[in-house]
């Protein structure tokens, strides 16, 4: 069966990461004979340039034809100051919601090999390997009203709406009790249930999901304790589920428990499981077109697509694998590089984990 594949590589090291990402996905499909039929098209600041907006129709029809999505990153100083409803992220934000894109998984699994690439001490986060499930369509995000408006005196008011409904957080809440359910069976959702009421309600549903779940251990914790553990002692945590911005905020600080924010991917799936995959990462303008860009988290990001979208699990394995084996052989990108590594650029990462794919 031919698995659709729709690239959008978009700015900054996007279009770099994506290219190493696309080799490796071509040397699994020559490995396994997946068929894999692979199509590009624009989104972010690239597709405002082109097109005049960051989410052509093309693109947003394309994506909603195809199998599954992998994305580099979006964004950059070129585009900062247009208005916020044309910006790049417009363009990622709009494929989550139109997609509707609303499970977000977001796995922070520290590399042995890289222990020392963390900023914490290597018995704080040796063995490490935490899942942020994120939901991704809603929250302050999406709410509605938002915008700035004029007060009476004449000052200008920003405002957002923070709203969660049950249904909303029901479906995220299944993702993450199943998660948790499929791997270490403890699960801490994170709110601001002393302050937020969206997140009092958030707090009694996941509650009352529990009982669904007796063999799920559901914790509790405020966002900003839970910020703080993540850095004092993360091997606490096996899942945590949340809203949309605390997600945000979470994951990355968790990116860099593993050592760089360039190793970790994600998946955000519908209902039905199809997704979009891409780092977490952004699209880092400061070092565009240097070959300095770690490309492992995109690699790993197809990884997830070949095994949650596409029924693809060994193909998964063999990359996952083949990033290990590379790791192994002391090869790093500039972000994770310590004393005794070889330092590489983007294009010799991604070469190196495909050879290590073919030889393994
Ligand atoms: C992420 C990013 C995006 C987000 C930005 C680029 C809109 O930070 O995927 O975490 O805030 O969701
Ligand atoms: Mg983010």
């Amino acid at each position: 069966m031919t698995h659709n594949v729709l690239v959008l590589a978009g700015d900054g090291i996007g279009p770099e990461i994506v290219a190493e990402a696309q080799k490796v996905l071509h040397a699994v499909d020559v490995k396994f004979g997946l068929d894999l039929k692979i199509t590009n098209a624009l989104v972010g600041g690239s597709a405002i340039d082109a097109t005049g907006g960051p989410l052509p129709e093309a693109t947003l029809n394309a994506a909603k034809a195809c199998d599954a999505i992998l994305l580099g990153a979006v964004g950059g100083p070129k585009w900062d100051g247009l208005d916020m409803a044309i910006r790049p992220e417009k363009g990622l934000l709009g494929l989550r919601s139109n997609l509707k894109l609303f499970g977000n998984l977001r796995p922070a699994i520290l590399y042995p090999q890289l222990a020392d690439a963390s900023s914490l001490k290597p018995e704080v986060v040796s063995g490490l390997d935490i899942l942020i499930v994120r939901e991704l369509t809603g929250g302050i995000y999406f709410g509605q009203p938002r915008g700035v408006r004029v007060l009476e005196n004449g000052e200008r008011q920003g405002y957002n709406t923070y709203v969660y409904a049950e249904s909303e957080i029901r479906r995220i809440g299944k993702v993450a009790f199943e998660a948790a359910r499929a791997r270490g069976g403890r699960l801490c959702s994170v709110d601001k249930a002393n302050v937020l009421e969206v997140t009092v309600l958030w707090r009694e549903i996941m509650d009352e999901m529990s009982a669904d779940y007796p063999d799920v251990t559901l914790s509790h914790m405020y966002v900003d304790n839970a910020a703080m553990q993540l850095v004092r002692a993360p091997k606490q945590f096996d899942v945590m589920v949340t809203g949309n911005m605390f997600g945000d905020i979470l994951s990355d600080a968790a990116a860099m428990l593993t050592g760089s924010i360039g190793m970790l991917p994600s998946a955000s799936l519908d209902e039905a499981g199809k997704g979009m995959y891409e780092p977490c990462h952004g699209s880092a303008p400061d070092i565009a077109g240097q070959g300095k860009a770690n490309p492992l988290a995109t690699i790993l990001s197809a990884a997830m697509m070949l095994r949650y979208t596409l029924n693809e699990g060994a193909a998964a394995d063999a990359i996952e694998k083949a990033v290990s084996v590379v790791l192994d052989q002391g090869l790093r990108t500039p972000d994770i590089c310590a004393a005794g590594n070889q330092e590489v650029d983007t294009k010799t990462m991604g070469d190196a984990v495909v050879s290590a794919l073919l030889n393994g």
